[in-house]
């Protein structure tokens, strides 16, 4: 059985800025990364502009720190992409400030509130960690062999910043329509391998694959195994 397609282009964030358009363009549930990787993509997606009015945009993990802190995905999302929108979309943050447990009660509430059980995210972003790790699912960790819950409390992060998280559960990553990774860097090769190339039982991300929907993984030269 072959693995995932592995599309290497010379600009993934400018590929993940066209899908993010186009997507919001269309109103769709659209699921947010954190990390670093992303930034570029959200940056060229505000200067790309369009109206994401009848979209909704949500996040698949948070770091267990105030909104405006330096750690936060919901600030680096809002700095990069939503506040620089003329015609913003709906936002549902994740309140990590809450702390890991009653954040992920919270979230999973207004989830199911507004998808049901299932949620169809037509947009669902993820990066990769040198660990292999994608959302806040570390490996070795138990919150990645969560199935009953959307949404799991982390307590424990294994990489920095060493705060708690909040992360979607494999099964509600896995009910995307359309999954995207976003890989750049050398340092990323190996837990591409791992991910895709080898589909390790032992990483997260091996785990993460849209149950009727497609995925993609973009790839800069560097990270590519
Ligand atoms: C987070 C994440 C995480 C991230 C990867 C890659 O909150 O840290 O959402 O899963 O996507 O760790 O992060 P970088 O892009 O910073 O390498």
């Amino acid at each position: 059985m072959s693995g995932p397609e592995l599309r290497v282009l010379d600009d993934p964030a400018a590929e993940v800025a066209r899908l993010l358009t186009e997507t919001a363009a269309a109103g769709g549930n659209i699921v947010l990364t954190g990390g670093s990787s992303p930034r570029t993509a959200y940056e060229l997606a505000a200067a790309a502009g369009g109206d994401w009015s009848a979209a909704t945009v949500w996040f698949g993990d948070e770091r267990c720190v105030a909104p405006d802190d330096e750690d936060s995905n919901f600030k680096m999302a809002r700095e990069a992409l939503l506040s620089r929108l003329d015609a913003p979309p709906t936002v549902h943050r994740i309140e990590g400030e809450r702390g890991f447990e009653d954040g992920a009660r919270a979230y999973e509430a207004v989830v199911r509130e507004a998808l049901g059980a299932e949620p169809r995210w037509d947009l669902l972003l993820l990066g990769l960690g040198p660990d292999s790790h994608c959302a806040s699912l570390f490996p070795g960790r138990q919150e990645k062999d969560v199935t009953d819950r959307l949404v799991v409390g982390v307590p424990e992060a294994a990489l920095e910043p060493w705060v708690p998280r909040v992360s979607l559960t494999v099964p509600a990553l896995n009910a995307a329509r359309r999954m995207v990774f976003l890989v750049t860097g050398e340092s990323k090769r190996d837990a591409v391998r791992r991910a895709f190339v080898d589909e390790d039982p032992a990483s997260p991300s091996a785990r993460v694959r849209p149950r009727d929907g497609e995925l993609t993984v973009l790839l800069d030269a560097a990270a590519t195994p």
